[in-house]
């Protein structure tokens, strides 16, 4: 039986942090090496310049930060096709064909998309290429025929516009060309970890998050910096656990589950001071991130040779588009010359 096939894909809008890590980045690389997909990852860079147009100089950058970062994580270029979205000419021919297939009206109530137009204050002047990215989402899933997409609950409003167009792309032209997608989402409860200081979204723009590429040094300061119980003042108090970002991280990251419920009470009982297990957070956290860091800085040596693997990568996806767009202009009767 064929393989199923996982698409994944990142916008190249900077370094990735660990809530990336742990809500999609592990997943995948234990997807790939489990042995039973077909893996594409993308580096959705067209998707990128939907909303960075006259920023081109961040998206280049940051694309190679994310290579970096996929490659230190364990992300294999063997095992896994990794792929660059605007070197597949492809994907932008899909996603005109089903534009066409879909409504202004239908493009403006994707409550994702609507969620993202307020929070960039586009104001009157909303990219139309922005509006219209859960098509070319849509062409970039289709392409590859990929069954299955590991995306966070941010994404369900995509993958219902993806199976709508699929659907009625292959009623449209009677056609069985195209796979319809299924959303592969986070276990419940297990969901996106906060930033530093509480807020419960890890992000650039916060300045809350740790990144894959931070030194040991910087890790340490943005761990010590992080926010407790700020009623928590002598170490002889009794702190408050929930809401406080150490025990928060030390519940996801420290395999020791025995020892964090002993410090929870010590914590909760009153003895136990933040920076002791800020401390011992940071170690915690070194063992998840120290090997990753040394990956990390061995790739970075070699620059030219990470463009290579996405320069290959691309080229074998590009052939698998290639074939996925001859289907569907042969469905749509665009074949006058065979
Ligand atoms: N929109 C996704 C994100 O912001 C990235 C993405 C682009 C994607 N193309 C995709 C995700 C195709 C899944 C499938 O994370």
């Amino acid at each position: 039986m064929a393989k199923k096939v996982i698409l994944t894909a990142d916008r190249p809008t900077g370094k990735l942090h660990i809530g990336h890590y742990l809500g999609s980045l592990k997943n995948r690389v234990a997807l790939q090496n489990s042995g039973e997909y077909q893996t594409y990852v993308m580096i959705a860079d067209v998707q990128a310049l939907t909303d960075n147009a006259r920023n081109p100089e961040k998206i280049r950058n940051s694309l190679i930060q994310v290579a970096l970062d996929y490659l230190a994580v364990g992300l294999d270029p063997a095992k896994s096709t990794i792929l660059v979205q605007s070197q597949i000419p492809a994907l932008n021919e899909l996603t005109m064909y089903y534009l066409d297939l879909v409504s202004v009206a239908r493009l403006e109530r994707n409550p994702t998309v609507k969620t993202e137009i307020k929070q960039k204050a586009f104001g009157q002047s909303i990219p139309a290429g922005f509006l219209v990215y859960p098509v070319s989402q849509t062409a970039d899933i289709t392409a590859f025929k990929a069954d299955t997409v590991p995306v966070g609950d941010d994404q369900e409003p995509m993958m219902e516009q993806a199976r709508e167009l699929v659907r009625t792309f292959n009623t449209t032209y009677q056609t069985d060309v195209l796979v319809e997608p299924q959303g592969y989402f986070p276990p419940k409860g297990q969901g996106r970890l906060p930033g530093l200081d509480g807020n419960a979204k890890m992000s650039k723009s916060l300045d809350n998050a740790i990144y894959l590429a931070d030194t040991a040094d910087e890790l340490r300061q943005k761990v010590m910096s992080m926010y407790t119980d700020p009623n928590h003042i002598h170490v002889s108090d009794p702190g408050q656990i929930e809401g406080n970002m150490v025990f928060t991280y030390l519940d996801v990251f420290d395999p020791d589950k025995t020892k964090v419920a002993e410090l929870k009470a010590e914590y909760q009982h009153g003895g136990l001071g933040d920076v002791k297990i800020k401390r011992y957070l940071n170690e915690v956290l070194e063992t998840v991130l120290g090997p990753i860091r040394q990956r990390r800085e061995q790739y970075a040596q070699d620059i030219p040779a990470v463009y290579d693997m996405l320069k290959q990568g691309s080229a074998q996806a590009n052939e698998v588009a290639e074939r996925t767009l001859q289907e569907v202009r042969e469905a749509i009767g665009l074949n006058y010359f065979k």
